[in-house]
């Protein structure tokens, strides 16, 4: 059994507590956050709720602390928790830059202690079904992609810091970055960056932002990723990709009924079913399952800090290029 400790009792605070109380590996023993009623609210009874994070630091009953701030905490909560200790959940992104990833890595390892970052498109099941349909080569080598993500402006954030994008990175770098990740988990690393963005501040509350992002990869797959927080309120979120391959096309929408379609040369135009219907897990728990069996098992995490500082230096890239209009190379042979 391992005992949690969660600081960050907001949007993602909620979703985590309902997967743990699913969950008969966790026991949620404490809840933190710095607004004293929503921590209470969301701990009930038989659950902690405590105003200041390092009081869950503090305690030797707590094996795994799972950060729910937003994302400019990421990196003072996270390595004070493997400080002292602790097993390490973050939310996506891992952080605001490259060297704060990296010094968080640095720090877990140090602590001999795991750390997994949230990008849990990956236990998505279109998304996770797409990797093995890619794999299994039935649409041939694919070799242009395109991601939609996006709705309305994310205003449910305590104090509206979602707006000020040195304290989330503005869509590209929250948004966007789950499409990164699951493109760099499929088709490796990114050779070059361009992006453009539109961005309007419709009042202090309201940041309208549509940013779109061209990724060229090393193995020559080009993908087209647009993000938005820019719908009018009230737009149900939604989610796209297209991955067209040599032999066909894969096609997923989420607003369709049977959203993954495999389209080949050859006539086929079918349904996927994905997976079982209802879902044993939802994906989030299904992510908080799998990186407590990693504790549990000593085995490697779901999703590394090194793979969430990879996805953060393209969406860092990006937005880079949207706001110089430039091209940014990344690694490698950068003329190519
Ligand atoms: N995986 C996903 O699909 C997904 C979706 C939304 C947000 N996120 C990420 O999750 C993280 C949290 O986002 P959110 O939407 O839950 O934000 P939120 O504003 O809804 O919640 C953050 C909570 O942290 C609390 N808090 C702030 N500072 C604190 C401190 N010093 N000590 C204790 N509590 C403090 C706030 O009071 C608030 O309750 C962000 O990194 C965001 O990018 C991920």
């Amino acid at each position: 059994m391992i005992r949690v400790g969660l600081i960050g009792a907001g949007t993602m605070g909620r979703v985590h507590a309902a997967a743990y109380r699913q969950l008969e590996a966790a026991h949620l023993a404490m809840i933190c956050d710095r607004v004293v009623e929503k921590g209470h609210q969301l701990a009930g009874t038989g659950v902690r709720a405590v105003q200041d994070y390092r009081e869950v630091l503090e305690n030797p009953n707590i094996d795994l602390v799972d950060v729910c701030l937003p994302t400019y905490l990421h990196r003072e909560v996270v390595t004070a928790a493997a400080a002292a200790g602790k097993h390490v959940f973050c939310e996506k992104p891992i952080a605001l830059s490259v060297e704060d990833a990296q010094e968080m890595m640095q720090i877990c390892q140090k602590a001999g202690v795991k750390l997994g970052i949230g990008h849990v498109v990956r236990f998505f099941p279109d998304y996770s079904k797409a990797k093995v349909l890619v794999e299994s080569g039935r649409v041939g080598d694919p070799k242009v992609v395109r991601t939609s993500r996006g709705g309305s402006f994310p205003r449910w954030s305590q104090d509206n810091w979602f707006a000020d994008y040195a304290k989330s990175g503005g869509p590209i770098v929250d948004l966007i970055i789950h499409d990164i990740d699951w493109l760099l988990w499929m088709f490796g690393p990114v050779k070059r960056v361009f992006a453009k963005s539109v961005r309007k501040e419709e009042s202090k509350e309201q940041l309208l932002d549509h940013a779109l992002v061209t990724l060229r990869f090393e193995n020559g797959i080009i993908a087209h990723l647009e993000g938005s927080w820019a719908q009018p309120e009230g737009t149900p979120f939604a989610t796209s990709f297209e991955i067209a391959g040599t032999k066909g096309l894969y096609q997923y929408s989420k607003k369709r009924s049977t959203p993954l379609l495999v389209r080949t040369a050859k006539g086929e135009n079918q349904a996927q079913s994905v997976p079982e219907s209802p879902l044993a897990l939802d994906p989030y728990t299904a992510q908080l399952e799998a990186f407590l069996e990693a504790i549990m098992e000593d085995s490697e995490v779901p999703v590394s800090g090194l793979e969430a500082a990879r996805a953060l230096e393209v969406a860092l890239a990006a937005r880079r290029s949207a706001d110089t209009g430039e091209v940014v190379h990344l690694g490698g042979d950068h003329n190519a």
